[in-house]
């Protein structure tokens, strides 16, 4: 049995102290002591240690957005593994479709950093998706087996089954709506083959892969109902604790069947 997941990135979008340990206060108080969901939150990187202090003792894990490929030394502005580890974090995001485009992370970046977070015992939720609806399957398959291989590089394959891996279409990232349902089952169905093809049949089995864009509670349930699908990957929509709330219950519902 695969613990589902459900995580949220505010990206930059909440980057005060008051409203970031305003916002992770009202959503440990919706969640409660809930433990059968892994749930975690990506504070803006600023506004990290106030959350951290928030979220002590409550059920949501959090961690960072990013870190630096590199544990510490002379790599000015970046943000080492180091601190987030020195907060109580306990996950990091790494590759997410933004860092690619925007400050053009490359997939060697990102596998140095997805080794770094394995090494030292956090979780990566590492972010993969096409960058265009590819409706042809075998094509699909290639440039998520390409990310993926390339991601894992030379990881130790005994901790590949530790990562999280989040399906993120670019194409259906900050839009009104996700991608259809069936497309991304029949994704996750291709991941869990890439992984068993790749490394092997447990570590397919084991590991998560979640679903990122334009999750909302009102499409969260038709994305969750099948089986390859460990829970969701969540931006806007869970800016509203109530949203999260709803969304939170839900997964925990379709994955209790
Ligand atoms: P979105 O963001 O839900 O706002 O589309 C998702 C993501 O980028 O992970």
């Amino acid at each position: 049995m695969r613990k589902p997941v459900v995580g949220i990135s505010y990206k930059t979008y909440v980057n005060t102290i008051d409203k970031a340990t305003e916002l992770v206060k009202a959503l440990a108080d919706v969640t409660e002591d809930e433990k059968e969901v892994e749930k975690f939150v990506f504070p803006s990187l600023g506004v990290m240690y106030p959350v951290a202090q928030v979220l002590k003792g409550s059920e949501i894990a959090f961690g960072a957005q990013n870190i630096s490929p590199y544990e510490n030394g002379a790599y000015t502005g970046e943000v080492s593994i180091e601190s987030i580890i020195d907060m109580g974090g306990t996950h990091i995001e790494i590759g997410h479709a933004e860092r690619q485009s925007i400050f053009h992370e490359t997939l060697d970046m990102i596998h140095l950093k997805t080794k770094l977070t394995l090494e030292k015992g956090l979780t990566p939720v590492l972010c993969i998706g096409e960058r265009e609806r590819l409706d042809n399957k075998s094509g699909r398959k290639q440039v998520l087996k390409e990310q993926i291989l390339t991601s894992f590089g030379e990881v130790d394959a005994a901790l590949i089954e530790k990562v999280i891996l989040a399906y993120e279409p670019v194409w259906a990232i900050g839009q009104a709506e996700a991608a259809d349902a069936a497309y991304v089952h029949q994704t996750h169905e291709i991941i869990r083959e890439i992984v068993k093809e790749a490394y092997s049949a447990e570590a397919a089995e084991a590991i998560r892969i979640i679903y990122g864009g334009s999750v909302s509670k009102d499409n969260v349930y038709e994305i969750t109902t099948h089986n390859d699908v460990d829970g969701v990957f969540i931006g806007r929509f869970g800016h509203d604790p109530a949203n999260y709330k709803q969304i939170l219950h839900i997964v925990k519902q379709v994955k209790s069947k």
